[in-house]
């Protein structure tokens, strides 16, 4: 099925091996999307550092892959914290492919977690920064794309159940991923005249190299062994699973495309039917 031939996607986050973004663009590549794999490729300071983000050497492989597999991809490294960057991904984007189609919001930040008491400020700044800084700046340069181009476009925010929900340790990130949502309804209604869908998609637990922190921290607060803490996952799980990142991109792809022509401001869960509103 090429039911994305012809358009161009860039996908922010995607440059980690194993992730949810890297999962989107070689579905939407497979669709027959020309698909940027964009990533942050350089260690910034220790909440950057190089076993939490996606290397400019992991980016590149991921677009080897995609064109040994016949895609079509590039890489373009930035920080999507950065205004100036993020305008420079998206004029390398159209310059190189001619248009700018698709915009999937999935660079995010989910390795700070602290008590609330002692939350600290430079903390609260680098998640929501990331997450939700990260995800105004690009839909808006790729709002400000899409309406000079004037046939519409698709943004599509990955978000998470902690958009719906409260966890603990994780006040940035829940308040982050609650405000994706809010972005995601506001662009919605102020972009439909341009033919922008604007959505999000909320996944439960995926075991990335994001998720497989998580495991480690929840099970040693919880004092559980780390496949006890996963089992315990998949117990409350209605189809007694975690997710994979298949089933977002997944999510991503119909979005993406017309099938869902009459869908935004939504905020569709991935979960399994673990969260249901
Ligand atoms: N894994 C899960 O269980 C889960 C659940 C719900 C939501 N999510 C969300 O899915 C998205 C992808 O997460 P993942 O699990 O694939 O983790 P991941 O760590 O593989 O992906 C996150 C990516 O964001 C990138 N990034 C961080 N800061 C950046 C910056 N300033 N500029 C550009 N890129 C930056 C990282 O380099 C990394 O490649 C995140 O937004 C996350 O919050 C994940």
């Amino acid at each position: 099925m090429k039911n994305l031939k012809g358009k161009t996607a860039i996908i922010t986050g995607s440059g980690r091996k194993g992730g949810i973004g890297e999962a989107i663009a070689v579905l939407l590549a497979k669709r027959g999307c020309h698909v940027v794999i964009s990533d942050i490729g350089t260690a910034t300071g220790k909440n950057f550092s190089k076993s939490h983000i996606g290397t400019t050497s992991e980016m590149k492989s991921i677009v080897k892959a995609i064109k040994e597999a016949k895609g079509s991809a590039i890489a373009i490294p930035c920080d999507v914290r950065k205004a100036k960057s993020v305008k420079e991904m998206v004029d390398k984007t159209v310059k190189k492919f001619g248009s700018l189609d698709i915009m999937v919001n999935n660079a995010g930040v989910g390795y700070i977690m602290e008590p609330f008491e002692e939350f600290k400020e430079a903390s609260w700044d680098a998640v929501l920064d990331v997450n939700l800084k990260g995800a105004f700046l690009c839909s808006q340069a790729a709002a400000v794309q899409m309406i000079k181009q004037g046939k519409g476009g698709s943004i599509i925010n990955i978000a998470s159940q902690a958009a719906k929900s409260g966890f603990p340790y994780a006040a940035a990130y829940t308040a982050s991923k609650h405000g994706m949502i809010g972005l995601t309804r506001s662009n919605a209604v102020e972009l439909g005249q341009h033919k922008i869908r604007v959505n999000a998609v909320c996944p439960n637990h995926i075991t990335t190299g994001l998720g497989h922190w998580q495991n480690k921290f929840f099970s040693d607060k919880l004092g559980l062994e780390y496949d006890d803490y996963l089992q315990s996952i998949k117990d409350k799980n209605p189809l007694g699973r975690t997710g994979q990142v298949d089933d977002i991109a997944k999510a991503v792809a119909f979005l993406a495309s017309n099938e869902a022509s009459y869908v935004t401001g939504e905020a569709m869960n991935v979960s399994g039917g673990e969260e249901y509103h």
